[in-house]
């Protein structure tokens, strides 16, 4: 018999749509898969040839240390100075085989059994699933705005202090930004709290409009805080196949964590490591280029989503490439659908379209979309989504 632990969380169901929409695909079936959130660009080219480049060197035919490469760890530090101006020192950062990979450690390194742990609602899928592998209690609160965003009116309404609060700032699914001063409030509601603030950032590059994206790292000294900043290349360089992400955070909390690091994967690979110290040093441009791309499809679907019937998308997307919309509930009645769960299996078998539910969200209700995609593909969800919902 497995290990109770297995049964205890639910697989991924970005991953698990993700994986049934290519199995159709690959099955001659006409699909249109916006299921995961992965840029439909290539990496670019200056990014894979330093790949190669080391890999014909033989850099990458070694262990490097656990937390990474000291010259990738430079380029996280002279990224974050170059951005937003803040100084890190190398012990402060941490590599990892993705992002996810740092926040799953981090949960191990910061939640005791029965240690509670929130985050707003809508939240990213492996939130809870993670604290629960850390035998944490995971608990998603709703705000009281109509943006899905966290206040502190719905802080000092908890009845218990958390340990650790989770915050993703642009957010995945809901696409909302935290202003300066909500994170401002946020950050000093944990200080005056004694809570952990893990701060997922992977989205950062990606704003649109006249949105500004503020990251905790300016808000904040990370020296002796409870404040952990979660980044990455996945996203905004197009490279969720390399898996290379960080945490940043005090000594204490980064030592613990590559400790723990030192016997899951050891070092991230290296080859992802120059790809991803490239990304981090070399031409810029191809970012603003995706991200310029990424709004024109947001301000497409956006307007073309908010004419469909029975579906309503609650404030316009600013951030992060998603849209979360809300199915209305006569629709479901009338057609006897009783879950957005159901919504989503009826999308793929009917329309041949892949977008995963609110469900592993925390909101039921809903459903998400990834703009990450062809304009061809985002034309065809539209055409099927319309035809859906009518
Ligand atoms: C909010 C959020 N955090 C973290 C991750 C993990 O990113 P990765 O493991 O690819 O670096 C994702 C990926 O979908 C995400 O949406």
């Amino acid at each position: 018999m497995l290990a109770k632990r297995v049964d205890k969380i639910a697989s991924s169901p970005t991953l698990a749509m993700g994986k049934k929409a290519k199995e159709m695909i690959a099955n001659g079936i006409d699909v249109v898969n916006l299921s995961q959130g992965e840029p439909d660009f290539n990496t670019p080219e200056n990014i894979s040839n330093a790949a190669i480049t080391a890999i014909k060197a033989h850099l990458t035919d070694s262990y490097t240390a656990t937390n990474g490469l000291a010259e990738l760890k430079n380029a996280v530090i002279a990224s974050t100075k170059k951005d937003y101006n803040v100084s890190l020192s190398p012990d402060q950062v941490v590599i990892t085989t993705g992002a996810k990979l740092a926040l799953y450690t981090l949960m191990q390194v910061l939640v005791n059994p029965g240690d509670l742990v929130i985050t707003p609602a809508p939240y990213w899928v492996s939130y809870s699933e993670q604290v629960k592998l850390a035998d944490g209690i995971f608990k998603a609160i709703n705000p009281s705005n109509t943006k899905f965003k966290l206040t502190l009116e719905d802080l000092n309404q908890l009845d218990t202090t958390p340990k650790v609060l989770i915050l993703n700032t642009p957010n995945n699914p809901s696409g909302a930004v935290y202003s300066k001063k909500e994170l401002e409030q946020i950050i000093s509601w944990t200080k005056s709290q004694d809570v952990y603030l893990i701060l997922d950032e992977i989205y950062g590059k990606l704003v649109y409009g006249d949105t500004i994206f503020h990251s905790g790292l300016t808000l904040s000294s990370l020296a002796d805080s409870k404040v952990i900043i979660i980044n990455g290349v996945s996203k905004a360089y197009a490279m969720t196949g390399w898996r290379i992400g960080w945490a940043i955070a005090d000594v204490t909390i980064a030592n613990a964590m590559t400790k723990l690091l030192g016997h899951l994967t050891s070092n991230p690979t290296v080859a992802a490591q120059y790809a991803a110290i490239e990304a981090l040093t070399g031409p810029q441009d191809s970012v603003e280029i995706m991200r310029q791309e990424f709004e024109k499809r947001l301000n497409f679907l956006y307007q073309n989503l908010s004419i469909i019937d029975n579906i309503s998308i609650p404030f316009k997307p600013v951030g992060s490439f998603y849209i979360f919309f809300k199915v209305d509930l006569k629709f479901m009645q009338r057609h006897g659908y009783n879950s957005t769960n159901d919504i989503s299996m009826a999308l793929l078998t009917e329309e041949k379209l892949a977008i995963p539910s609110g469900e592993g969200f925390g909101m039921p209700g809903y459903l998400r979309l990834s703009y990450a995609k062809s304009e061809d593909e985002l034309v065809e969800a539209t055409k099927r989504l319309q035809h859906f919902f009518l």
